[in-house]
């Protein structure tokens, strides 16, 4: 079977050399330099490391930590990455250089944004010093205190984590379109005292009441003792509990605007942050992340991948509640003293040029985009793109899923013309950082559409099948990270309270090889440049963020009608991927269009709009194997009318002969559903 992407097949032999005015190399050269890096592994990551800033040096470049397979990245050093983010920027001479450009969402009748903040690196310090100030001195925060953000995309969101990492406090950022459960769980997960949100947000026009959902999370979460809610809308009818809940603008009238706050010497392997992801089973897993070795990797990565300058202007168009925005909005780019350019709202309002309106009006140079976002303004015809002007774009990256050729020749031709490389880059929440991209800040190998390119240097990434052993070029296997890397999960447990979850889920999947199993389906080309084509577990993705099908699974027989429930992905020109949900019903339910509906909206309020399955189909039985797993290629390729035959075997147990007579029963329930 041939591999593809959304349909299309993988153009290996499409090199395209030498796009912009970048350092172009070949293949060979590329993986010349990559293998030398290899070979002085530590060596090379000490010296990318020294070029941060210390308070005081490491003396280990990397050792085994305390539980197996978590490693510390440059132990005994001392750093914080709200110092390298600010004051290093704020004394190293880009004291007014803009740090942030922020747009609001609402526009005027001529479609001009009416609310357009700029922030220097001076104004930015200044505020993360105040408000470090005051948690410290109203909530009594210290290191090792943990508080959960729940804010959507203003200012405010990172000042807030870049003052939890200058103190030394663990924080969790929840995503600000997740629902109160979603909220509550990782709340309850990591213990926060302190939640910080906000009134509200603007979104495609409309207004979100995120306090009212954060209330609602606030019931089952024991451990929060103080909310501090951040004024963005300026509602007027806020249920604020007395004693519990805090105006943020009202905490900071008595501060000084001149305070100072010591950052934290952090030891390079504590807790800078917890985010959390899906899995395949149970609750979602919380990977940490550490100040020094995470630090080490954006740096590197800004410099490679996105060839950061001073003059540039950056913009990443992801949501800072998902790992590319902490690592690509905030940190990286921050650590790198860059302008980013923020913006609150949906990328398609009030029309679907938004982006490129953002493009022309800030001069962006470099854009950090994802695949589900360009085929939906591709959709749209190129006439939206080509009515702003783009020639200060020299450099084109995406993100969060594989890109299919067309939406990538789209971003080349139509949107770069031709003159910015464009990337697919590779990695997980649990990487920390991009792993596996082109590198034109350093030498630009040959582009490929849909690739994500050669590992990046330092990094050893293989495709191997199940034992573990390399496959030959061209064959489908599983993407593994054959050595550690700083930006890994990261001491003491990798994963937040559960280091043996985090060993089984990444080291064991392939035991004994020690072996970083990434969950991802890939091919190695030829050249060795990876192509990594989706999942191969039970997570989905959803417009480029992972959903645990267990946990749509779970949401559907907490439902009074339900009795069992399977989710899988089906393939979506668009989305990539979208949620189909296949459920028995309980004795005295009848399968109608309404209680259809009906599901669809209960998982809207459990989990979120980004969840709901595009279709419930209600069948009388469950595709099952002997041992009780559901057979979830069977119900992906009766909805794609693909036969049986075509089912890889890698990861069902099922026999040939239950496969094919559920398969046949399925189908045949399915053409004669009784509603439609
Ligand atoms: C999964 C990780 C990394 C930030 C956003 C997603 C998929 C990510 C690519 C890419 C093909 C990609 C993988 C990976 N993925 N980037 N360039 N090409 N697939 O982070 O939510 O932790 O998801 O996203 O399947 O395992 P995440």
């Amino acid at each position: 079977m041939e591999a593809t992407i959304l349909g299309e097949p993988l153009p290996y032999e499409d090199r395209i050399r030498g796009v912009g005015s970048f350092k172009y190399v070949d293949v060979e050269e590329y993986f010349n330099l990559h293998r030398k890096t290899l070979e002085d592994f530590e060596g090379f990551w000490a010296s990318i490391a020294r070029e941060l800033e210390w308070f005081k040096p490491f003396e280990r470049v990397v050792e085994p930590g305390d539980h197996p397979y978590v490693y510390k990245w440059f132990s005994g050093g001392l750093i914080n990455i709200s110092y390298l983010a600010l004051d290093r920027n704020v004394r190293g001479g880009r004291k007014n250089k803009v740090a942030y450009i922020w747009e609001g969402e609402p526009v005027d009748e001529g479609g001009v944004p009416r609310e357009v903040r700029k922030l220097t690196y001076y104004d930015l310090y200044r505020e993360v010093n105040r408000v470090a100030y005051m948690l410290r001195n109203s909530f009594g925060l210290r290191k090792g205190d943990r508080v959960a953000i729940y804010l959507p995309m203003i200012p405010e969101l990172p000042i807030f984590m870049l003052v939890a990492a200058r103190l030394g406090v663990i924080f969790t950022v929840v995503f600000a379109g997740f629902t109160a459960e979603n909220l509550a769980v990782r709340i309850n997960d990591l213990g926060a005292t302190l939640l910080i949100t906000a009134d509200g947000f603007y979104r495609r026009g409309r207004i979100i009441r995120l306090k009212d959902v954060a209330d609602r999370a606030l019931e089952t979460t024991p451990t929060v003792k103080s909310v501090i809610v951040v004024r963005r809308l300026g509602l007027k009818d806020v249920n604020m509990v007395e004693g519990r809940d805090y105006w943020f603008d009202e905490l900071m009238k008595g501060v000084p605007s001149n305070v100072y706050v010591e950052p934290e010497p952090m030891e390079s392997n504590e807790t800078l942050y917890v985010l959390y992801t899906s899995g395949t089973t149970g609750r979602p897993k919380g990977i940490m992340h550490d100040h020094g070795g995470y630090a080490v990797l954006l740096h590197a990565t800004m410099k490679w991948v996105f060839d950061i300058r001073d003059d540039d202007v950056y913009y990443c168009t992801a949501d800072i509640g998902w790992v590319t925005g902490h690592s690509y909005i905030v940190f990286g780019p921050l650590i790198e003293g860059a302008t980013i350019v923020m913006y609150e709202g949906a990328p398609d309002y009030p029309a679907p040029d938004r982006v490129w309106s953002i493009v022309e009006r800030y001069g962006v140079t470099i854009l950090y985009t994802t695949p589900i976002l360009v085929r939906m303004l591709m959709r749209f015809g190129d006439g939206w793109v080509k009515r702003h002007d783009r020639s200060t774009l020299r450099l084109i990256h995406s993100v969060g899923e594989p890109i299919n050729p067309a939406a990538w020749r789209w971003l080349y031709e139509v949107v770069g013309e031709r003159r910015c490389p464009v990337g697919s880059t590779w990695w997980m929440t649990e990487t920390g950082g991009i792993l596996i991209s082109h590198a034109p800040g350093l030498a630009l190998a040959p582009l490929k559409p849909g690739t994500n390119g050669p590992p990046l240097p330092g990094v050893d990434a293989d495709v191997v099948d199940e034992e573990g052993e390399p496959i030959e070029p061209g064959r489908k296997g599983f993407l593994v990270i054959k050595r550690p890397w700083p930006g890994m999960p990261a001491a003491p447990t990798g994963m937040w309270g559960d280091p043996g979850r985090y060993r089984q889920v990444y080291w064991e999947k392939i035991p004994g090889k020690g072996l970083f199993f990434t969950g991802d389906w890939a091919i190695k080309d030829a050249d060795g440049y990876i192509w990594v084509l989706g999942r191969a577990d039970e997570v989905l993705k959803v417009a480029g963020h992972r959903i645990g099908t267990y946990e749509l699974e779970s949401i559907l027989v907490s439902h009074k009608a339900v009795a069992e429930a399977a989710v899988v992905g089906a393939p979506d020109p668009v989305k990539g991927e979208v949620p189909v949900a296949f459920v028995t019903l309980r004795e005295g339910f009848t399968r109608t269009k309404e209680l259809e509906e009906e599901l669809k909206q209960w998982v809207r309020d459990k989990y979120g709009s980004i969840a709901v399955p595009t279709h419930v189909f209600f069948v009388s039985k469950l595709p099952k194997t002997r041992s009780g797993k559901i057979m979830r290629r069977l119900l992906i390729a009766i909805l794609t009318n693909k036969p049986l035959g075509d089912i890889t075997t890698l990861e069902d147990e099922a026999a040939v002969e239950e496969a094919r007579k559920a398969y046949e029963e399925l189908s045949r329930e399915l053409k004669e559903v009784t509603y439609r």
